[in-house]
């Protein structure tokens, strides 16, 4: 293996490093156990609907493999816009969508539209962190905006205020929030609304869990409130709702003037999403929605036994209103986050990621993914307890 090579010496500031050396590594012990049951990372049990499948089947033999446009097909296209209009009452035309490989490519391709080098994106903490790699590439530092437990993880929008400087660019709302599974309360969203017109800041609003919010918990679109879809892209995709995550299909929404600068940029990205994905996407929109309705329920009973059996555990959490995360308070066990997601991995099988592969400083959290059906998670479950009776009996 050739290692200080002339190739990395020459490396482009904007390579920053981002620590994915934890992930690896879980993945790594993972590979060699047989028994693993795994509750780490954000990718459904449940196999993409059988119709999906079948519609991306038919494309496949109508010989539907070439180029699409750079923004996507448009019937996909007006499907989203349909479903952005009935489902939250969001107003985007066809011409306003770009279909992206996920809604991965559009976080980057909504960076490299937006940020210049020295610029500051406020993003919501914990986080998904593609974000932080996304504005470290166009040369722009992103700066957290920290949620607690004991708001629920919910965003207050005085420490999004007192982090705003002159450098200020955007606001990066993800809602449910991944890893906390916390969803931002109207209320609060007309606040960060009002806050980015004083401002004068963009807003990126991330809804790509806004299909999983349960009872209790209620969504506003950003982009939907008086005014507000002249300064907010909207971000939402097929992975999650549809578990539909290998076909790698998402799409931002945006007004037709920023829209029509992308096309170019994104055209050079990839030229266009999958053409076989988007005929899968556009099935998911258009058919039945009977499948995800039991995927819906399913991840509900399985959150509803996860806080009864956490809290029996004596842990805390978040309240979770939304995804298919619960965040998940370890520091009465004694130990850290890393240290008891690695022994829990190594001992039982059960994988779990701690809050420190989220960008949190603290190292109380760890986040339970309930994508195993409800037996394997109660199996989990007792020897997550078993685990912790172990340790707390050494400490
Ligand atoms: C908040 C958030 N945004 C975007 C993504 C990317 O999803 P995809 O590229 O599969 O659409 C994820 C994936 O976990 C996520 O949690």
């Amino acid at each position: 293996m050739t290692k200080n090579s002339t190739l990395l010496a020459q490396l482009a500031p904007r390579i920053v490093e981002e620590d994915g050396s934890f992930r690896t590594k879980m993945l790594g012990i993972a590979a060699g156990m047989s028994n693993v049951i795994a509750m780490g990372r954000g990718d459904p049990d449940f196999h993409t609907p059988r119709h999906i499948v079948d519609a991306a089947k038919a494309a496949l033999d109508a010989n539907q493999h070439h180029y699409t446009g750079p923004t996507g097909l448009l019937a996909l296209r007006q499907a989203i816009a349909a479903n952005l209009a009935a489902d939250y009452n969001l107003t985007y035309s066809a011409d306003e969508i770009i279909v992206t490989a996920g809604v991965q490519e559009s976080i980057m391709l909504c960076m490299l539209g937006l940020v210049s080098a020295g610029d500051e994106v406020l993003i919501t903490s914990p986080r998904f962190t593609t974000y932080d790699t996304a504005v470290h590439l166009c040369g722009g530092t992103p700066i957290p905006v920290p949620t607690y437990e004991k708001d629920d993880f919910a965003l207050d929008v005085d420490e999004i205020e007192k982090r705003i400087t002159p450098r200020t660019r955007m606001f990066v709302m993800v809602s449910p929030n991944n890893p906390t599974g916390a969803v931002t309360p109207p209320d609060v969203i007309r606040k960060i609304a009002a806050l980015a017109v004083k401002h004068d800041i963009i807003l990126i609003a991330d809804e790509i869990y806004a299909k999983l919010i349960y009872p209790g918990s209620s969504h506003l679109s950003l982009a939907s409130l008086p005014g507000m879809k002249s300064r907010t892209i909207t971000l939402n995709g097929f992975s999650k709702t549809y578990a539909m995550t290998g076909w790698r299909v998402g799409y931002m929404a945006a007004p037709l003037d920023f829209v029509e600068k992308l096309t170019e940029p994104r055209h050079t990205l990839s030229i266009n999403t999958c053409t076989i994905s988007q005929f899968a996407a556009l099935a998911a929109l258009t058919g039945p929605q009977e499948d995800f309705a039991a995927m819906y329920q399913a991840y509900d009973e399985r959150r509803l036994y996860l806080m009864g059996a956490l809290k029996a555990a004596g842990l805390s959490y978040g309240h979770p209103g939304g995804a298919f995360y619960i965040y998940t308070n370890i520091s009465s066990t004694g130990m850290v986050a890393p240290a008891f997601c690695e022994g829990l991995l190594r001992e039982t099988g059960v994988m779990l990621f701690p809050g420190t592969m989220f960008g949190d400083d603290s190292t109380d959290y760890i986040r339970i993914s309930y994508l195993q059906p409800l037996e394997k998670i109660k199996h989990a479950m007792s020897l997550i307890n078993d685990f912790i009776a172990r340790h707390r009996g050494r400490a």
